[in-house]
């Protein structure tokens, strides 16, 4: 059925068509009977598959991953879609329009996107306020970034920004230092900087009363060593885990053309090409930490398969973007069931 459904959906451009189904399935949802048969379908409620971290209940492991629904406009449909959290954002304190269109693009050959958004979003004190009004209970993490035209050096300032506007909303938190369109923002993962950011939003997090889950977000793309640092920094700030991975810069293997891929221009690679490469990094921070850091896997988790490899790589969570494109509405109870 979604293989129908898709084959039309991928005749129109990919950020239009996002917008255009994310609306029909808003309006379709304002529908009680609609509603009900989309829960009664789509979510799978197993006492097996709870998990419970950093003292908070998941209903399931699979959640969405940042950047599908940047601006929280839609928690309360998504929900309804089975997952058992979902992270929006990346937020920034303004309002930003992001890269030029086009910026998003599919590679089906790959199982992938492209894309190179920018951290389009409304900003976040907009967002909080939707947060306010939302009618689920769902799981929501807060994935928090800086406005482009903000300078590395003050970086800290957007970030906190963030967290204080967020905090009263979300369940957990992700610094988002990975994504690779905002221009110099992956600098940010050197030891210096991310000692001084993280350790500035545990500060403000304890001053806030009860402490929320900071988690960071890195790329695949990062070196044995530069995992070895994140993994001190972890233990040194005592932040409460990783989300693993974001999109990658690399272009290899894919089997799209490389004229086309040319012609698509800069961006990150997510979906199958990311998949082995978020494990490897997973597997690695699990082993080298002994354990002892919760991570959320992202990168090319479209069946229970998947989502078991990065479980057993180390991952408490899992979470998926891509997936959900090429899979349709039914990922999430199909791998809730396969992990049931
Ligand atoms: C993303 N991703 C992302 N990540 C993030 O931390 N903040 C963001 O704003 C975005 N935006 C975004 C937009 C688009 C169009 C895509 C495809 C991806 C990365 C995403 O959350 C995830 O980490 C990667 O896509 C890898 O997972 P999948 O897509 O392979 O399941």
């Amino acid at each position: 059925m979604y293989a129908l459904i898709k084959f039309f959906l991928f005749r129109k451009d990919p950020e239009v068509i996002h917008y255009w189904v994310m609306n029909q399935l808003r309006k379709w949802h304002a529908n009680a009977a609609i509603r009900s048969f989309l829960k009664k379908n789509f979510t799978l409620s197993k006492p097996s598959l709870e998990r419970k971290l950093w003292g908070i209940t998941f209903k399931n492991p699979v959640g969405l991953a940042a950047g599908f629904d940047k601006d929280a406009r839609f928690t309360d449909e998504l929900a309804s879609l089975g997952f058992g959290f979902i992270e929006i954002g990346t937020l920034t304190p303004l309002a930003q329009d992001g890269n030029d269109k086009p910026r998003l693009f599919r590679l089906p050959k790959d199982k992938a996107l492209i894309n190179r958004m920018g951290f389009n979003n409304g900003g976040v004190k907009a967002a909080a306020e939707r947060l306010r009004q939302r009618r689920s209970d769902i799981i929501i993490g807060g994935n928090i970034g800086k406005n482009k035209v903000t300078a590395n050096e003050d970086a800290t300032k957007d970030y906190e920004i963030c967290f204080r506007e967020l905090y009263d909303v979300v369940d957990y938190f992700t610094v988002n230092v990975s994504s690779p369109n905002t221009p110099n923002l992956r600098e940010l993962q050197e030891k210096e900087p991310l000692q001084r950011l993280l350790g500035r939003l545990q500060i403000i997090n304890s001053e806030l009363g009860k402490a929320k889950p900071i988690l960071l977000k890195i790329a695949p793309d990062l070196t044995r060593e530069q995992l070895d640092d994140i993994i001190d920094i972890v233990h040194h700030t005592g932040i409460q885990g990783i989300v693993a991975t974001n999109t990658t810069i690399s272009r290899a293997g894919l089997q799209t053309s490389g004229k086309d891929v040319e012609a698509m221009g800069a961006g990150g690679v997510s979906g199958l090409p990311v998949k082995d490469k978020a494990t490897d990094v997973i597997r690695y921070i699990h082993q080298r930490s002994k354990g002892a850091i919760p991570i959320i896997a992202a990168g090319g988790v479209f069946t229970a398969r998947d989502a078991q490899e990065k479980l057993d790589a180390g991952a408490s969570l899992v979470q998926v973007y891509t997936g959900f494109i090429y899979e349709g509405p039914r990922i999430v109870r199909n791998i809730c069931e396969g992990l049931a």
